[in-house]
């Protein structure tokens, strides 16, 4: 009798959102420990030789050492969430044990559960090994390919569709549907690479990297919340589930991270942010939503395109320019000799120079034949626009960009997708 009363305990409590109740609160002690210990680890790092400069803030006076700030602190970040993720796993999966009923156990969901963090896991590692040995870009591209194998893995064994619906527009050439199959693999396995790249390329300002995947994950927790009674509410309680403690983990960066930075978070928060977003975007089945969200950072990859595939060279650092006068930041250049340049990087710069998308000064150099143009990002292509900015005005400004976008991506799901899909997944 007693074993009946705790088992129908049990049992609303699940029915009454239990799990999420739990996650929520372990977020909210997660945020308030990782706001706390960052600081501490921070001296750490800078004495294991894990820091830099800080390029937009003045330098220091004759005989004076610049400031060091810690750099990979999104390591600290990672951690505190597999914390948070590894105490919560009991909780989703314990229903069934406490009812004592450990039959129709759902060993599907619990291996999704476990490969999530596998592989959001082994981006930390494989992010921290990036900061720590300063991988080339030909390595970044690897690691988040690799990172996301036993995710596909799952998702071959567990649901295994590889069908795509096609857009009304297009239904009378091509069918209704169309099986991708190894081809859909290979989309979320570049989903990985995007998701981890482009918040690392957009990126150099107080603040943007955190503040960025903030925003991104805000709009997933809102796009899950709405979707909680429909038809795919599962789907969306388990990306929940991580999204949550990911929010309050990367609040709690932000807060050192932003303007003036005491800490820096590293290509190891960027990875493991990247591959956050992708996980809970395969296995929730709803990429092109994700995908939504990363409007700012797709348009600032397709602008870096010429440089990352150096058609126009690509300095180290492309981040913008400080300017000690005004204490503002300027656009940031790269200049060559334009006769240096092949016959797609001439063309490139023409079209973009006629375009006004760039800004091009001729005739700079000893010699006076080399050209400057602006390093192509969008944080410079904003500085274009609006002159020049301080950095924390500038953060701000990016960061409602970043808003505006979801916004308009949350019109695109609801209201666009109509017209293009009879049932909006
Ligand atoms: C990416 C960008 C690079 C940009 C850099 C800034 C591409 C191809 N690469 O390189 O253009 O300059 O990020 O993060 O687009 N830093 C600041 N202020 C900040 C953040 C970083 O000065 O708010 C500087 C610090 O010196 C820090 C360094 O950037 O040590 C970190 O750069 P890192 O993340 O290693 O650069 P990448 O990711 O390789
Ligand atoms: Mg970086």
């Amino acid at each position: 009798m007693k074993q009946d009363n705790s088992s129908a305990i049990i049992t609303s409590l699940y029915g009454l959102g239990g799990p999420l109740l739990i996650n929520v609160a372990l977020s909210v002690v997660g945020f308030f420990v990782t706001v706390r210990i960052i600081p501490l680890f921070g001296e750490l790092f800078i004495q294991a030789g894990l820091s830099g400069r800080d390029l937009n803030k003045p330098t220091p006076s004759k005989g004076k050492e610049a400031k060091k700030v810690p750099e990979a602190l999104g390591v600290i970040c990672g951690a505190m969430y597999l914390i948070i993720m590894f105490t919560f796993i009991p909780i989703p999966f314990g229903k069934k044990w406490f009812e004592n009923n450990t039959n129709n156990f759902p060993h599907n969901e619990f291996v999704e559960f476990i490969v999530a963090l596998l592989s959001i896991c082994c981006m930390i590692f494989l992010g921290f090994a990036d900061d720590v040995l300063n991988l080339k870009w030909r390595h970044k591209l690897w690691l988040p390919t690799m990172a996301t194998l036993p995710l596909l893995m799952v998702y071959m064994v567990n649901f295994g569709s590889t069908t795509v619906i096609i857009p009304k527009p297009f239904t009378q050439y091509i069918g209704t549907s169309v099986d991708l199959r190894i081809l859909y693999y290979v989309y979320m396995g570049m989903l990985g690479v995007f998701c981890t790249n482009a918040i690392n390329i957009l990126a150099g300002i107080n603040g943007i990297e955190a503040g960025q995947s903030l925003v991104i994950g805000l709009s997933i927790v809102l796009f899950n919340c709405n979707e909680l009674a429909g038809a795919w509410s599962a789907a969306h309680r388990f990306s929940l589930y991580f999204m949550l403690p990911y929010c309050a983990v990367c609040s709690a960066l932000l807060y050192h991270n932003w303007y003036p930075s005491h800490v820096f978070v590293g290509d190891t928060f960027c990875y493991f942010s990247g591959m956050t977003f992708a996980v809970v975007a395969i296995l929730g089945h709803f990429s092109k939503t994700v995908l939504l969200f990363f409007i700012p950072q797709i348009v600032n990859f397709l602008y870096s395109v010429p440089q990352l595939f150096h058609f126009v060279p690509c300095p180290r650092h492309r981040l913008p320019r400080f300017n000690e006068k005004t204490n503002k930041l300027d656009m940031s250049y790269a200049r060559f000799r334009i006769k240096n340049l092949n016959f797609i990087g001439c063309w490139i710069v023409k079209l973009l120079k006629s375009l006004h998308l760039i800004h091009v000064v001729e005739g700079v150099g000893e010699d006076k034949d080399q050209i400057e143009v602006n390093n192509f990002t969008l944080i410079n292509f904003v500085l274009k626009l609006v002159g020049p900015t301080h950095e924390q005005t500038l953060t701000i400004y990016m960061l409602l960009i970043q808003v505006m976008c979801s916004v308009c991506a949350f019109i695109i799901r609801y209201q666009l997708a109509r017209l293009f899909y009879d049932i909006v997944d």
